[in-house]
């Protein structure tokens, strides 16, 4: 038995497909070089959510609507934004997303993708003492998250490097937490249910919740001085090399590139060139320390390590990393929670007991 479901196919999608082997990740029919840096994260939620829900608007419409839902996620939500920023900001955001009605509507499903590109910013500003920005309904999404985290418009090439990310994430097959949004989707208990099991997923380090101690893993290894030697003393003592390694990818990760070609263009527009350098020189050691500890397994560079390079340069603090990949990843879920939903068929697999039995009675 797969204790992890590998192998095991538990559901049929429309909506994105990872080839382990080759390294492609197909969305709706793209690849992923089509949409990243192509298209806006609008349009890219469009395409998942298209067929879904009858009164999506026209391609360019989405746009003004996720606009005016981001305002409205903000006024609802105003008077509690206190109480949600004393608390960690992944936890924060997830509360406030849990005040989110379950509703079936356009306007409920927009307010969940929303959430977390307000809410972020919003608890991120008052955690340092500062009043939170109110969206701007006529925005781009990542733009205006960048301008409610920094209180100023961000640079276009800082918007789009974003915008970049959040299109990079957006869907990535039945990933666990992706999963997760299913199973409870498939109860029927609601989209913001469906979507807070996909926030409590995501948020653990095997899976969206690496990139922060990816930071931590650089500042560890600048200060020793010697990658090769903090790796392998990492390795020996049973941890896990942060960014790297997939369950499903056996070559380098597609969104990895892609990534590091943004992190690229904003260091080359300004900024720490000699960070991504070092990240270059860890990400190659890491490689060659793991190809030697685990020569049975191919091990590669994942999508959480040139999202940390690509979020620290946007300005978000690590803590915030899950966050803003859950801003990402949100319309994944709600497109896959509504395609479960469809089906009618509740998820419900099996285990295999192997505890103790009763005593037999005579
Ligand atoms: N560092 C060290 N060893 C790793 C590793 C890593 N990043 N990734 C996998 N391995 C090792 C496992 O310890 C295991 O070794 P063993 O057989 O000696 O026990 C073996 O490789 C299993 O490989 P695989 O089946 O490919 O891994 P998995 O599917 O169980 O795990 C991850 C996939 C993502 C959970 C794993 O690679 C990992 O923990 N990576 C670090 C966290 C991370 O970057 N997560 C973001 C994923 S996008």
């Amino acid at each position: 038995m797969a204790n992890g479901l590998d192998e095991v196919v538990a559901a049929e999608t429309v909506l994105s497909d990872v080839d382990g082997l080759g390294g492609r990740l197909t969305i709706r029919g793209h690849s992923l070089a089509d949409l990243a840096g192509r298209r806006s994260y609008a349009q890219v939620a469009h395409l998942l959510l298209e067929g879904f829900f009858d009164d999506l608007p026209e391609d360019a419409g989405l746009k003004e609507s996720l606009g005016h839902a981001r305002a409205e996620v903000f006024e609802r939500l105003r008077p509690v934004l206190g109480a949600l920023a004393a608390l960690d900001v992944y936890s924060g955001m997830r509360a406030g997303m849990a005040l989110l009605p379950d509703g079936k509507t356009l306007a409920d499903v927009l307010r969940l993708i929303a959430a977390p590109a307000v809410l972020t910013p919003a608890l991120l500003r008052m955690g340092r003492g500062e009043q939170p920005v109110s969206p701007d309904a006529q925005a781009d999404h990542a733009a205006d998250m960048l301008r409610m985290l920094k209180g100023d418009t961000a640079s276009p090439a800082l918007a789009k490097a974003l915008d970049t990310y959040l299109v990079t994430v957006c869907d990535h097959g039945l990933n666990a937490s992706t999963f997760a949004t299913r199973v409870v989707a498939s109860t029927q208990a609601g989209l913001t249910s469906a979507i807070l099991a996909g926030l409590g997923a995501l948020k653990g380090p095997l899976h969206g919740g690496a990139p922060g101690p990816v930071i931590e893993m650089l500042d560890a290894i600048a200060e020793s001085g010697d990658a090769a030697t903090w790796l392998r003393a990492e390795i020996d003592c049973g941890e896990r090399i942060m960014g790297f390694g997939h369950r499903i990818y056996r070559v380098r990760d597609p969104r990895a590139d892609v990534l590091k070609a943004v992190v690229r263009k904003l260091v080359a527009a300004g900024g720490a060139v000699g960070r991504l350098a070092f990240a270059e020189t860890v990400e190659q050691a890491a490689l060659d320390v793991l190809r030697v500890a685990k020569p049975s397994r191919s091990i590669q560079t994942n999508v959480e390590f040139y999202t940390a390079l690509l979020l620290e340069a946007a300005g978000f603090p690590k803590e915030a990393f899950t966050n803003v990949f859950a801003a990402g990843r949100v319309c994944g879920w709600v497109a896959h929670a509504r395609e479960q939903q469809l089906t009618g068929r509740l998820i419900r697999p099996q285990s295999r007991y192997v505890g103790p039995l009763p005593e037999l009675v005579a």
